[in-house]
């Protein structure tokens, strides 16, 4: 993303904690991999990064949504996504929830032999999706990987059996296989193993008219990660599914749900040093006026977002541990990094903070969610109040 010219103007004006969007960023990103993967739809999965104004953004690039829950479903309604245009991939719904995906006419996709059966009991002849896990995987972190007996989700593949039996039993024709491998993984041959295992097992389903490959994939985040090749990553899945119609004799629609590689890059969270303070050790401490209730990946993951000192960015590197204003040790966004020699008062850029930044926050210390900025082109507009304390506090009762 580009950190706007005037970026010390929106900061006079808002303060920070601030995020900036960058929105050409974003479109430029879905129709690169909407290019990349013309022969696939594509469904934004929300859970990445929820601000509606994001959420439109990517509607009007053509994209459906991935939704998660009930809230996910409705917000996605509301920025103008059709309902046939939402696939809801369940984890542990409750009756109610899959009441509600019924009632608003979503994909839904289920997620295991009980749930499919209460879907079947409810819906006997309609169309319904099932994940499946074929214990193939990658992610970023071992935390973000999604598959093997030791996931949650997914109907094992072993299962397959009793999936269809559940289905033949209430004539609930399984229509869509899906399977997401994991989160933020960098490795194009796992995405292609991955591919041919779940096509594989697609093959079982006599009512099969979707093959969703789910997301997951990756940016880089440090030096040395390399990004994906999306063009030649869409070539090698485009031969994949051809064999696979050529073989079947029939054609088949195919899916994405990606999330991180259409928004993490496109956004940057700002923010003010508040404290340098010289440890007694050697290291310099750089506390800043955010922390983990905004940005929990690298408290999560490690996971190792660029920061850049944009005050002084050509000043001389110096090595910091880079921290925010929680009260937990694990409240690190950084240790021992190098960036442009720092002073109380200048503003970072903590950098790929549009998936799961913002979505993953909490109001932890009672710090309110950080105030948002959509930048396009020439026109900046707020897209998110700072919440205030009655905003925080408003569901509590007494
Ligand atoms: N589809 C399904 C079924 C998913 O569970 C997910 C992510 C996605 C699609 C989108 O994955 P993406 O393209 O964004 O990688 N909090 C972690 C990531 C958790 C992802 C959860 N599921 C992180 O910050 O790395």
């Amino acid at each position: 993303m580009q950190v706007p010219s005037n970026w010390s103007e929106l900061v006079a004006r808002c303060g920070t904690p601030l995020v900036l969007c960058d929105v050409a960023f974003v479109r430029a990103q879905c129709r690169r991999l909407r290019a990349a993967f013309d022969f696939c739809d594509l469904f934004y999965s929300v859970k990445a990064n929820y601000s509606p104004a994001l959420v439109r953004v990517m509607v009007s690039e053509g994209l459906g949504v991935d939704a998660v829950s009930p809230n996910e479903v409705e917000l996605a309604l509301r920025c103008g996504a059709a309902p046939e245009r939402i696939v809801y991939v369940e984890n542990n719904m409750s009756d109610a929830e899959m009441a509600f995906a019924v009632e608003r006419g979503v994909r839904l996709v289920v997620g295991s032999l009980s749930r499919l059966k209460k879907y079947a009991a409810r819906c006997p002849g309609a169309r319904v999706g099932v994940r499946i896990n074929a214990d193939v995987g990658g992610a970023h972190h071992a935390r973000a990987f999604t598959a093997g007996p030791q996931s949650k989700f997914g109907i094992h593949f072993t299962q397959i059996p009793e999936a269809l039996a559940i289905a033949a039993a209430a004539q609930v024709g399984i229509d869509l296989v899906q399977q997401h491998i994991g989160s933020g993984w960098l490795d194009e041959a796992i995405f292609a193993e991955a591919a041919d295992i779940i096509l594989r097992q697609a093959a079982r389903f006599p009512d099969l008219e979707t093959v969703d490959f789910g997301g997951g994939f990756g940016v880089a985040y440090k030096d040395g990660d390399h990004p994906l090749d999306i063009e030649r990553m869409g070539a090698s899945l485009r031969a994949r599914v051809a064999a696979f119609q050529v073989e079947l004799g029939r054609e088949f629609k195919f899916a994405l749900e990606p999330g991180r590689f259409l928004a993490a890059e496109s956004t940057a969270l700002l923010a003010t040093v508040q404290d340098k303070k010289i440890g007694v050790d050697g290291r310099t401490f750089l506390g800043l006026d955010t922390g983990f209730n905004h940005l929990m990946r690298p408290a999560l993951y490690n996971s190792p977002h660029e920061i850049r000192n944009l005050s002084r960015p050509d000043a001389q590197l110096a090595v910091y541990d880079i921290c925010g204003n929680i009260c937990e040790s694990t409240d690190f966004f950084a240790r021992a990094r190098e960036i442009p020699v720092a002073e109380e008062g200048d503003v970072l850029a903590i950098m790929n903070y549009g998936a799961y930044g913002a979505a993953m926050g909490s109001a932890y210390n009672l710090r309110a969610p950080a105030a948002e900025v959509f930048v396009d082109g020439d026109i900046q507009v707020l897209t998110r109040r700072r919440a205030s304390l009655e905003d925080l506090l408003a569901t509590f009762i007494g």
